[in-house]
């Protein structure tokens, strides 16, 4: 059947596997050696891997690197910006989407394992920082102070030390922006509240300059008008 000298020699019955299905036999072929250690090393590998990627202090997954790389870009502009911890500042930063994102990350590095990711806070640990109760909170300027100082007795540590001064006003921008969110977490603590005052014209004089543009957007009816009278001549 074959011009192989193996087959049906004896050195064949050796090379076969024993088992033998209606007369079908097959070669004993191991996997190699290399193969079942490079199978064996991807498995012991793996949850260290999943560990480092997902680590709940540091995850290394590419929108937690985004978040912090965005974070240390804003902090560049650290140096020509001297925040202040005052009513209107926190008014305005928590409605101002990039710096709040500075907050958020600070959040995220140093405060998320005491109060949760999502500031929904943690039995046992940090109080829940999307309700409308607060414990040490009568008005906005206290959440800096809070951060600032810490609370009792360092329960809630004291980040004035540890944090750039414009980190702990970005920061608390980011705690008051959470309010209201009523995320499911340690139940509510403390008293209610009145709400956080609205942005002050600081924040509308932004919008002020965009509004200064309507003129332009009137002066573009003309040339429209304008357009209109060369095509119907
Ligand atoms: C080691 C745990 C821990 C860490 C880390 C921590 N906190 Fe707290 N935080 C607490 C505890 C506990 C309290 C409640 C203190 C109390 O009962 O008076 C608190 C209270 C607060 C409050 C006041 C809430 C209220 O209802 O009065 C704010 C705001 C706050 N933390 C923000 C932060 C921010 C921002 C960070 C990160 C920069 C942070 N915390 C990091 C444990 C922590």
């Amino acid at each position: 059947m074959s011009d192989n000298p193996i087959v049906g020699s004896e050195a064949e019955d050796e090379l076969l596997s024993s088992h033998n299905y209606d007369g079908i036999q097959e070669y004993d072929n191991p996997t190699p050696g290399w193969w079942n250690w490079l199978f064996i090393a991807t498995i012991a590998f793996a949850p260290f891997y999943i560990l480092w990627f997902h680590s709940p202090t540091e995850p290394h997954n590419l929108e937690a690197q985004y978040d912090a790389a965005y974070a240390a870009n804003m902090k560049l502009k650290f140096g020509d910006i001297q925040m202040q911890p005052t009513e209107a500042e926190l008014v305005k930063y928590m409605h101002d989407e990039e710096w709040v994102g500075v907050g958020a990350a600070t959040f995220a590095t140093h405060c998320k394992q005491c109060h949760g990711a999502k500031g929904e806070g943690i039995v046992g640990s940090g109080p829940n920082l999307t309700d409308e109760r607060y414990i040490n909170v009568k008005k906005i300027e206290d959440i800096a102070k809070v951060i600032q100082e810490g609370a009792k007795n360092g329960a809630m540590p004291a980040w004035g030390n540890r944090l750039h001064p414009n980190e702990v006003v970005l920061a608390a921008a980011y705690v008051a922006s959470l309010r209201g969110e009523n995320l499911d977490g340690k139940p509510a603590e403390g008293d209610e509240i009145p709400p956080w005052p609205e942005p002050t014209e600081d924040v509308e004089s932004k919008s002020g300059e965009k509004s200064d543009e309507q003129p332009t957007a009137e002066g573009e009816e003309d040339s429209d008008d304008n357009a209109e009278q060369p095509a119907d001549k």
